[in-house]
């Protein structure tokens, strides 16, 4: 497919590239999507389980999905694409941004990875004392206490992960705007509805940049990228993906 060569030439050549990655990069591995068909938030509704004023109405409500979604994550494994970007992600001027919670990426061994919504895999102080702020990984499946506790001041504890209506932490913001700025843009597997990272494909054509997607199907910003590429990820990266010449 023409397309194909075009972005892999593209790709190899760029000297700044720059990928963001969505819930369709895991869905291979097996974790659910928030928007397909079976998408998370076809099942629940997320003002129930993914706000802070959720939480606070009903903790075991939401740490019990957490450990469900974390005790589904923890059975699966990065697949082919998680493994491409991770190989893209050696080469200088690489920048690897992602919206996943799942830290399939880290398993992968991404380098330089900015996860914009946090890890499920880290607890922070929902009570936000000054040593609970800073949040702490726990792989544990099961957690042993339900809802957990902050170690610190013993309050409760809640997913590191940004919930609606919660700003991003600015330093990631930050990073994320700098990222734009490449030769090579690439949106993966991501429904590109969700602000600010749907907005960040934007921002890399205003600043020049040869944008690019690859989905399943079209998004909100299929017409306004460069190339988009309709197929599974875990099919196309591997063809868009060339040995580095020693
Ligand atoms: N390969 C490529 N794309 C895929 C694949 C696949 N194998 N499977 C699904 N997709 C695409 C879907 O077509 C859809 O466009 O991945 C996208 C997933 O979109 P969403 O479920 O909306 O997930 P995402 O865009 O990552 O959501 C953004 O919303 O719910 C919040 O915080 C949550 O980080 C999440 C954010």
């Amino acid at each position: 497919m023409k397309e194909l060569q075009t972005l892999t030439d593209r790709i190899s050549k760029a000297r700044r590239l720059t990928i963001l990655t969505g819930a369709g990069l895991s869905a291979a591995s097996g974790v659910p999507t928030f928007r397909a068909q079976d998408g998370l938030w076809r099942q629940y509704r997320p003002e129930d389980l993914a706000t802070p004023e959720a939480f606070a109405r009903d903790p075991s409500v939401v740490w019990e999905w957490y450990a469900w979604r974390r005790g589904k994550i923890a059975a699966c494994k990065p697949n082919t694409a998680h493994h491409v970007v991770a190989a893209w992600s050696q080469m200088p001027g690489c920048r690897v941004i992602t919206q996943n919670v799942d830290d399939l990426h880290v398993r992968a061994g991404t380098r330089d990875l900015l996860r914009m919504h946090g890890s499920i895999w880290e607890l922070s102080c929902f009570e936000r004392c000054p040593a609970g702020v800073q949040s702490w990984r726990d792989e544990r499946v099961p957690l042993p206490d339900m809802p957990p506790r902050c170690p610190h001041c013993g309050g409760l504890a809640r997913p590191a992960v940004v919930w609606f209506g919660e700003s991003l932490r600015a330093g990631d913001v930050e990073a994320a705007a700098q990222a734009a700025a490449c030769d090579v843009f690439l949106t993966i597997g991501t429904s590109a509805v969700v602000y600010p990272a749907a907005g960040l494909v934007h921002e890399a054509r205003r600043q020049g940049a040869f944008t690019a997607e690859v989905n399943l199907e079209e998004t909100a910003a299929s017409s306004m990228v460069d190339l988009a590429i309709q197929g599974g990820a875990e099919q196309i990266l591997p063809l868009l993906y060339s040995f580095p010449i020693a």
